[in-house]
């Protein structure tokens, strides 16, 4: 009874007096685990509140393109547990030109689309940020992107997604290390933050995290995988981030210790872009479902030129030129504990 109580509630508060009544919704960078469930979030907001939602496919070229399309909300059936974007993504180099940016601009006058939902990353946010400040359509972005490297939020998009994917393939990869006694190099993604690498080294139990953010250099990483070997270690995981600057390269550098450090057979194992795939963890999609309804809802409440993000559980927003010049940064402590746990 109180159930029913609740959901009429829910449906007679929700005629609307806003002047918003057409909203877009894109995809923009590259894609993260848990982009449909913010796209379903979006569109399903806008059901409730009576405001057409228009999909526009290839991020900000297929605005230029005029590739717009009504959402309604059974157009976003079973997508909450799919990797990707049924948007689909790209970078749109003609979108960073003043005359690409009108051409999508005429695009959403032609749709009447008074407002737009940005989900990608910080190139994505200045793109829609410069765009606003052109042409005065409100924007509100979301950030989804697996390296987790955006300022005013503790979580982006697909990141928990891509930290559980990463310790479990880790797992599978220590098998064959111990059954051969090897040290196993194994990159992730992350081109200008250790994130991924941080917590992944810590949950899959890495000897050593390499990060963009520290430089521990090539001589103490081989005194310390020294070290450990001579401790009784027959094996070893060392997590490099893709943009960790020690080695040249991930392969350079297990080059430089299996010539230094002949007792170890090493191998390198490089994650690549299964990174970005599969189904979004539970958390991810709460997270994305959050975040979709707040963006309507500040685009309903006249807020624009924001990011919305979490931090310590609530919901919070980040001018977006804020989110996009802010330095995420690495917890202290997370490497402290990985210092400790590698004895
Ligand atoms: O999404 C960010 C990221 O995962 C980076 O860590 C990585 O360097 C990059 O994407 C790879 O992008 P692309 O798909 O263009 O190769």
């Amino acid at each position: 009874m109180l159930i029913c109580t609740a959901i009429l509630n829910m449906s007679t508060n929700n005629t609307d007096s806003s002047a918003i009544k057409r909203i877009g919704v894109l995809t923009s960078g590259g894609d993260a685990p848990g982009m449909n469930a913010a796209i379903r979030a979006v569109v399903r907001s806008c059901a409730y509140y009576k405001i057409q939602c228009f999909g526009i496919k290839r991020g900000y070229q297929g605005m230029i393109a005029g590739d717009i399309s009504r959402l309604g909300p059974r157009s976003v059936n079973n997508i909450i547990n799919k990797g990707g974007t049924i948007l689909k993504s790209a970078r749109s180099d003609e979108f960073r030109t003043k005359e690409g940016r009108k051409k999508a601009f005429e695009q959403l006058i032609e749709h009447e689309i008074q407002g737009l939902v940005v989900i990608g990353g910080d190139g994505s946010f200045t793109g829609g940020m410069i765009f606003q400040k052109e042409f005065g359509i409100p924007v509100m972005g979301i950030p989804g992107t697996i390296d987790n490297d955006i300022y005013g939020t503790s979580h982006t998009l697909g990141y928990d997604t891509a930290l559980n994917t990463v310790v479990e393939a880790v797992d599978k990869i220590r098998d064959t290390a111990i059954s051969h006694n090897r040290l196993f190099f194994v990159e992730v993604m992350g081109r200008d933050a250790g994130h991924i690498a941080l917590n992944t080294g810590i949950g899959a139990g890495a000897e050593e995290i390499l990060i963009p953010e520290e430089d521990m250099g090539l001589d103490r990483l081989l005194q310390s995988l020294k070290r450990s070997k001579k401790s009784g270690k027959l094996s070893s995981i060392v997590m490099v981030a893709e943009g960790d600057k020690i080695g040249k390269n991930v392969f350079q550098l297990a080059e430089y210790i299996e010539e230094n450090l002949p007792d170890y057979e090493v191998r390198v194992s490089v994650l690549g872009h299964m990174q970005r795939g599969g189904a979004p963890s539970c958390f991810d999609r709460v997270l994305a479902s959050r975040m979709g309804l707040k963006a309507v809802e500040a685009l309903r409440d006249g807020i624009s030129a924001n990011m919305i993000g979490i931090s310590d559980g609530k919901m919070i927003f980040t001018p977006l030129d804020k989110a996009i010049k802010g330095e995420s940064t690495i917890n202290r402590d997370l490497v402290r504990v990985s210092e400790i746990m590698r004895l």
